[in-house]
C-alpha cells in the first residue's frame, strides 16, 4: 500500500511537472479514476472526455481509456501532446471496421448520409459525415432522419439497430460489434429481474436487442450514472462494464448495484464484464509513459484535416 501510495505521488509530480492533466474513462481502473480527479483531471464518457480535452489549458493530455478516445483527444487538439499508458488498447469495434473495407461500403451507398460512431479509427472517421457517441447518438439520427436523409451507420449493429427502432430512421447497418456489451444474456438476466422486481434496470445501448429490450434506461456511461442518482429505486441492475460501478458508489453510496449476468444459471459476477482494452491502464504504465513520453498519439494530417469536420459536426450539435 505503502508503494502504491509512494506511486501515485510520483506520477502527481510528474503531471504538475509536463502541465499534464488525466482524462479518464468511467471504465478504466478506480485507481486512475481517482487520480484524475484529485488531480485536476477528468472522468468521462466518450463525448465529455472529447468536450474536456479542448477546454483544458494544460499542454500535455494523459488519456486513460482506449486508442480511439487518445485519437479523437489529438484530432480536437493536435496543439497539445497526446499519451495514453499503451498504445495498443484497442476496441472490438474499431478493430472489426478497417478504413479500406469502410470506404467501399460508403463508396456503394453515395446517395447515404455516412455517421460513425466513436469507436473507430481517425481513418473511418475521415470518410463520415457525422461522428456520434451514445449519448448523442439518438439525437442526431434523429435529426437526419427528419430531413429525409437515409443513413449509413458503423460499426456497431446493436446501437445501429437500437437507432433504427427508436427513430424509425432508414439505416444501413455495419456489423460490428462490443466484445463485452455482447456477453449480456438476456435469459439470465430475466432471472435476476424476478430476484429484484423493484430494481431498475440500466442498459448501455451497445447490448444485444434482448437486453436492451429489458431496460429502464438505456444509455451512455454518463446517463447510466445519473440515472443511479436520479431515480428513486434503492436497486439498480447494472448491463456495462464494471468499472462503472466505482463512480456509482461514489455519487448514490446508498443505492445497491447488482451487475447484469454475463453467464447463463443467472449467475452474476462484477469481474466478468470488464472491457481488456480498457484494462492496459494502469498506475504502472501511466508512470512510464510520462517518464519516456513514448506512447504518444500521432495522427496523419490528411486524415486529420477530414476526421476534424465529423467529430466538429458532433460537438457543435451537442452544445
Ligand atoms: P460511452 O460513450 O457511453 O462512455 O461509451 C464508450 C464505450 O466504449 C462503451 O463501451
Ligand atoms: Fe470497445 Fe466494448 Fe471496450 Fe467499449 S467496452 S472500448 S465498445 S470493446
Amino acid at each position: 500500500d505503502d508503494e502504491r501510495t509512494q506511486l501515485r505521488s510520483r506520477i502527481r509530480r510528474l503531471l504538475q511537472a509536463q502541465n499534464a492533466v488525466l482524462v479518464a474513462h468511467y471504465y478504466t481502473d478506480p485507481e486512475l479514476q481517482s487520480l484524475a480527479e484529485e488531480t485536476g483531471g477528468y472522468v468521462a464518457d466518450s463525448l465529455e472526455m472529447a468536450r474536456f480535452g479542448t477546454e483544458t489549458d494544460a499542454e500535455t493530455l494523459v488519456v486513460c481509456g482506449v486508442r480511439f478516445m487518445g485519437e479523437t483527444a489529438k484530432i480536437l487538439n493536435p496543439e497539445k501532446r497526446v499519451l495514453m499508458p499503451d498504445l495498443r488498447a484497442t476496441c472490438s469495434l474499431d478493430e472489426g471496421c478497417p478504413a479500406d473495407e469502410f470506404t467501399a461500403f460508403c463508396d456503394a451507398h453515395p446517395d447515404h448520409t455516412v455517421v460513425v460512431y466513436a469507436n473507430t479509427s481517425a481513418a473511418v472517421k475521415a470518410r463520415a459525415d457525422w461522428v456520434v457517441t451514445s449519448s448523442i447518438a439518438l439525437p442526431v439520427v434523429e435529426h437526419l432522419a427528419a430531413r429525409g436523409e437515409k443513413i449509413l451507420w458503423a460499426p456497431d449493429k446493436h446501437l445501429g439497430h437500437y437507432i433504427e427502432r427508436v427513430t424509425g430512421a432508414e439505416m444501413l447497418l455495419w456489423n460490428g460489434a462490443c466484445v463485452v456489451h455482447e456477453e449480456f444474456k438476456s435469459f439470465a438476466l430475466e432471472r435476476v429481474r424476478k430476484l429484484h422486481p423493484d430494481a431498475a434496470v440500466l442498459v448501455h445501448p451497445e447490448s444485444p436487442d434482448e437486453v436492451v429490450d429489458q431496460a429502464d434506461v438505456v444509455g451512455s456511461t454518463t446517463q447510466l450514472i445519473r440515472a443511479v442518482a436520479e431515480l428513486p429505486n434503492r436497486e439498480f441492475i447494472v448491463a456495462t462494464d464494471a468499472g462503472i460501478f466505482w463512480k456509482m458508489r461514489q455519487i448514490a453510496p446508498d443505492k445497491i448495484l447488482i451487475p447484469a449476468p454475463t453467464a447463463g444459471e443467472g449467475a452474476t459476477c462484477e469481474s466478468c464484464a470488464h472491457c481488456p482494452w480498457m484494462a492496459m491502464n494502469a498506475l504502472q504504465n501511466l508512470e512510464q509513459v510520462l517518464l519516456t513520453g513514448d506512447q504518444e498519439i500521432r495522427i496523419d494530417p490528411a486524415i486529420r484535416e477530414r476526421a476534424v469536420v465529423s467529430i466538429q459536426r458532433m460537438l457543435d450539435f451537442a452544445r
